[in-house]
């Protein structure tokens, strides 16, 4: 049994190291910070860092270990800022370099941790280098940054191969040359604004390192490695069609060309080293979407990244044996490589969680949701199943992600209009896919103010519904039946009992539609089945994700207990 852990954090301060084992990353609750929605102190319409560091002390209420931010460098947005032009500068949408201090020094005060996005596999098309490299001639150093090969056929005038990008249409772009003739092509996996970086050549390696230790000497913590399944291809670029309706970034498909090539984890080892160089215990966690578990642990290994994301989880089906399962091979799979497992259930790029647990339609990861999508969900479904989900997951041992606006129970946005979409998924396929923008609209903070208190203008970059007002933070705060105080509840329930640093034990004797586990001193039973599940003798409520029904848990329902 896991002794109760009664200190105020059970986590070291930001900056100083643990002894190995105890590290801050295996059991931390990192809070995701979309930048671009968060809070907008300038008023344009766009969060920024000063907004972050306004609302430091609402997350240091809600509880959360440390924050993820995703990219706030200099860009020219055509993707959200995952297609930087300068790694080592902020862009002026979002402040400066002495806002980004203010607020790591800010979020460190508060025992805070930080990770930033690092964006390895491309860079904008407006970088330095790719502007030098559509200058320099075929074969020059410059051209060799990036992925530029000559076409097929007489005239060239045919892709290298048949990639798709991930956004949609051909991952291939052909560039006129300086002196006005059509040229070479170059590889995006993305956005044609987005040229991937030839990670076969050491100039990228040692460009990379001084990224990385630029940031790490400001302060930052770790970094989210954007991609971190992409960066090396598969020699001679053989050509692979990726399935229709295949999730966008890779997750359920084999031997992929560009897709977990072994190259890609000598990179990391030379990360890992330069991390260690640091105090503090720096970490890596990586977005590698491959199709299982046992694929993603190999990120995790000893010498390579610290976490990396449990997209199986994230993709798992709200069903008892579903769930089961994926906790089971996430456990043993990560633990094989001696990694804890994270946990995720949304981020920026798929369905809210509390509408996709209630989809009746296949939908893609990526591909996103929209007006004409079939199977929309019943809301009310939705948040209930998201908030028995977010409870499980918060028992579950080992390091959890939550993102912005999850904590209010946010839906995603299905009615946005047509011309206020943003993402480059919509635009490449025509509209075809609706892609990532309903996830992504500016959080609601108090509900009488403009914009719901994103900004003091009104503006925002996203349409905000109006049925937001009620999901308002400030609409939540005093009211104990929120989903603001379901998550604070749960953050400091998990760390009083230590439930991240805990080891699971299944439970037998519940139907097979309950999920039951003891973590440590407490029991927590998710129910997915019509019939109620009784509860043990003598057990005390420490949580309930909605009110139990004749001391019974119904159906899409999860409890937290300790024996009375
Ligand atoms: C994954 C990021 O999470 C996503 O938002 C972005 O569009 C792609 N990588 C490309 O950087």
């Amino acid at each position: 049994m896991t002794s109760l852990d009664l200190s105020p954090s059970g986590l070291t301060a930001p900056g100083t190291s643990s002894t190995p084992g105890s590290e801050w990353w295996r059991s931390a609750v990192i809070y995701q910070i979309y930048p671009r929605s968060f809070a907008d102190q300038s008023g344009d319409g766009i969060g920024d860092l000063p907004g972050v560091t306004a609302h430091l002390d609402d997350l240091a209420e809600l509880g959360v270990d440390a924050i993820w931010l995703s990219p706030f460098m200099v860009s020219p947005q055509k993707d959200a800022g995952y297609d930087v032009a300068d790694y080592c500068d902020v862009d002026p949408l979002f402040g400066t370099l002495g806002d980004f201090d203010d607020m790591l020094d800010a979020a460190h005060r508060r025992d805070i941790r930080v990770i930033i996005d690092l964006v390895p596999n491309h860079s904008s098309d407006q970088h330095e280098w790719f502007q030098q490299a559509l200058a320099a001639p075929a074969g020059s150093p410059e051209r060799a940054r990036y992925m530029f090969r000559d076409g097929k056929g007489v005239d060239g005038a045919t892709p290298p191969n048949n990639w798709d990008s991930v956004f949609g249409g051909s991952a291939w772009t052909r560039v006129t040359e300086p002196d006005g003739t059509p040229g070479q092509w170059y590889l995006h996996l993305f956005d044609e604004s987005q040229p991937d970086f030839d990670w076969s050549n050491p100039v990228v390696h040692e460009e990379f390192r001084r990224i990385l230790r630029f940031w790490l000497d400001r302060g930052v913590d770790g970094f989210r490695v954007d991609v971190a399944h992409g960066l090396v291809k598969a020699d001679d670029l053989p050509d692979y069609h990726a399935p229709e309706d295949g999730d966008s970034m890779g997750g359920n498909e084999r031997n992929v060309p560009y897709w977990g090539q072994d190259g890609v984890h000598d990179i990391y080892r030379d990360w890992h080293g330069v991390l260690a160089e640091y105090e503090g215990d720096r970490a890596l966690c990586g977005e590698a979407w491959m199709p299982t578990v046992a694929e993603m642990a190999k990120w995790v290994r000893p010498d390579e990244m610290q976490q990396t994301f449990n997209f199986a989880y994230l993709v798992s089906d709200w069903k008892a044996k579903k769930q089961r399962r994926v906790i089971r091979e996430s456990i043993e799979g990560f633990g094989a490589v001696g990694a804890p497992s994270t946990w995720v259930l949304s981020n920026h790029d798929v369905v809210r969680h509390a509408s996709r647990l209630a989809l009746t339609a296949a939908s893609p990861q990526g591909q996103g949701i929209g007006p004409d999508s079939p199977g929309k969900p019943i809301p009310e479904l939705g948040l209930r199943r998201a908030r028995a989900a977010t409870a499980l997951m918060l028992a579950l041992p080992g390091g959890a992600y939550l993102y912005q606006g999850e904590e209010l129970g946010l839906p995603e946005v299905i009615e946005l209009p047509n011309e206020v979409r943003q993402d480059p998924t919509w635009f490449r396929t025509a509209g075809e896919r609706y892609g990532r923008d309903g996830c992504r609209v500016p959080l609601p903070w108090n509900a009488d103010e403009p914009a719901f208190g994103f900004n003091a203008t009104g503006a925002a970059w996203l349409p905000q519904p109006a049925e937001w007002a009620e999901l308002a933070h400030d609409a939540q705060t005093a009211d104990e039946a929120s989903t603001l105080s379901l998550y604070r509840l749960a953050l400091r329930t998990r760390r009083r009992y230590g439930l991240g640093r805990g080891e699971l034990e299944w439970l037998s004797g519940y139907r097979r539609k309950a999920v039951a586990f003891r973590n440590g001193e407490v029991t927590v039973l998710t129910n997915f089945g019509r019939r109620p599940v009784v509860l043990p003798d003598g057990a005390r409520v420490l949580l309930a994700s909605e009110p139990l029904e004749n001391g019974a848990v119904p159906q899409d329902v999860t409890v937290w207990l300790v024996a009375d």
